[in-house]
């Protein structure tokens, strides 16, 4: 059995053409004028992009004493809704042990996905055992190690520990993500907060001041640069950040950033809501901004030097947002995003301006496709890749509404924006698994790990790099040498 996709007009990450998608079984055959299949799907008036890959979800995370409660089967079938045939999990290990907790998290999702899924191995400390344990953990087809500079006591990693982490990284031809927030200054503004009362939601954001993340972020650029190993920058959310990044890439660093959705179209005047629990269920870290670093976030995705937007889906119920009632340190970090972030990146990207359709491609599946060792496999719309595929409908639009998402969580940070840019299909692996207007079920079991191999080609031409340019010891002749006293 084939399908056609007919008549729509494929984006790539290069160029936008009309064209038909030939399927055959879970991969593409053919691109092309006048192709034909055993099933048509009309793809008229919209268009055919590879889909959608968010490279930062927290299904099921467990986190600040309670579990993010969007499942690995509804939060990957939120994600079909909204064109999204991919994401990329934070595998969160427990007394170090790296391969227990990804066993852990592969028997969660394969049991659970209706999408496809892969993995990144959070670094929480450092010992001989996580030292070994990598190795297998890319031997496991998982090439990306996340690093939090935040969250004190808990998750965070100090400078000598990335430093480490990261040399094993380079070895090992792995990429480092960072989570980049300086957590010794957090926690003594939180304490701070505390102490002169400030207690609610808006302290959170008081806490975390675009300077501490923007610090951060160099500090992990310039470990990366002494490592030799390229870097990732998750939830890009400030100016400073974005500034770190930039100059790095200026000067040549393999460095890369990660804004989220919502930090580029949600504003810091959420925290001060008179409503405690609206503004709650808004806190993440980093938190929301003003329009001063919205801006500059747009303008780095269109100028290319931030290349990939995810969701950081980490959601909890207002019931979970509420154990930080007298104390805005316990409420759970986190929001969520799967099923709207293309929409709402459409709209208020593409149909604003600030991106282009194939700027859109790139920056939410082809950039993340190739930063990630998945592409072409994942992130192409080309003969030979897995046919996971958005035929998005520029018309088709909603009012974002909790009473009628995808996503079990009884809220969404987006609640009454106005999106276009549904998906009328989508597919993954060459099934249809949405379809606008159908009643489509998850379908748990069906999403597949997918391994990444390490070593790609960025990592392998800055080790070459770095080598040549290595530190060497002078050899002198002795003659030429004092004589000693
Ligand atoms: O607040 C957030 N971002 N929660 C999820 C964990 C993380 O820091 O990415
Ligand atoms: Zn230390
Ligand atoms: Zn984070
Ligand atoms: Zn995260």
């Amino acid at each position: 059995m084939s399908i056609v996709i007919k008549g729509g007009t494929v984006v790539t990450a290069d160029r936008s053409f009309e064209a038909d998608v030939l399927i055959d079984g879970e991969s593409i055959a053919a691109v092309g004028p006048g192709l034909s299949g055993d099933t048509v799907l009309d793809a008229s008036g919209a268009y055919v992009m590879p889909g959608g890959i968010d490279p930062h979800t927290h299904l099921e995370m467990p986190f600040m004493g309670t579990t993010a409660a969007e499942t690995w089967e509804s939060g990957s079938f939120a994600a079909l809704s909204g064109g999204t045939t991919m994401v990329v999990d934070f595998v969160i290990p427990e007394n170090e042990n790296l391969i227990g907790a990804l066993n852990a998290w592969e028997a969660r999702a394969s049991r659970q996905a209706s999408a496809d899924y892969s993995f990144h191995m959070c670094i929480t400390g450092w010992s001989q055992p996580v030292f070994e344990a990598m190795e297998q953990v890319v031997a496991r087809g998982v090439n990306s190690f996340k690093h939090f500079m935040a969250y004190k006591g808990a998750l965070m990693v100090d400078d000598d520990q990335m430093f480490a982490s990261f040399q094993r990284c380079a070895a090992l031809g792995a990429l480092p993500l960072v989570h980049a927030e300086n957590g010794d200054i957090v926690a003594a503004l939180q304490q701070k907060l505390l102490a002169e009362g400030v207690r609610g939601p808006e302290a959170h954001a008081f806490s975390r001041p675009a300077e501490v993340e923007g610090e951060a972020t160099n500090r992990a650029i310039m470990i990366a640069d002494a490592a030799g190993v390229p870097i990732y920058i998750v939830h890009v959310s400030c100016e400073q950040s974005h500034e770190a990044i930039r100059r790095a890439r200026q000067k040549g660093m393999r460095v890369y950033g990660e804004p989220l959705i919502q930090h580029l179209t949600l504003d810091e005047g959420v925290y001060t809501h008179p409503d405690w629990d609206y503004a709650a269920q808004r806190v993440m870290s980093p938190p929301f901004r003003d329009r001063v670093h919205q801006d500059s976030l747009w303008a780095g995705l269109s100028a290319g030097s931030l290349q990939v937007v995810a969701t950081d889906h980490c959601a909890f119920t207002t019931a979970q947002k509420r154990m930080g009632m007298d104390d805005f340190t316990r409420i759970p970090n986190g929001t969520g995003g799967l099923e709207d972030r293309m929409p709402m990146l459409w709209t208020r990207g593409v149909e604003t301006g600030r991106l282009t359709p194939s700027e859109f491609v790139a920056v939410t599946s082809t950039n993340i496709a190739r930063i990630l060792n998945l592409y072409p496999r994942k992130g192409a719309l080309v003969a030979g890749a897995d046919a996971d595929i958005v035929v998005l409908d520029p018309k088709a639009g909603k009012t974002i509404s909790a009473a009628r998402q995808t996503s079990i969580i009884d809220y969404n940070v987006f609640e009454g924006f106005e999106v276009r840019g549904l998906p009328r299909y989508t597919l993954s692996r060459g099934e249809v698994v949405w379809s606008q207007g159908r009643n489509d079920l998850p379908r748990p079991g069906r999403g597949r790990f997918i391994p990444r191999p390490a070593f790609n080609p960025v990592n392998r031409a800055l080790s070459t790099w770095k080598a040549l340019v290595a530190p060497r010891a002078v050899t002198r002749d002795p003659a030429r040498m004092p004589i000693g006293v």
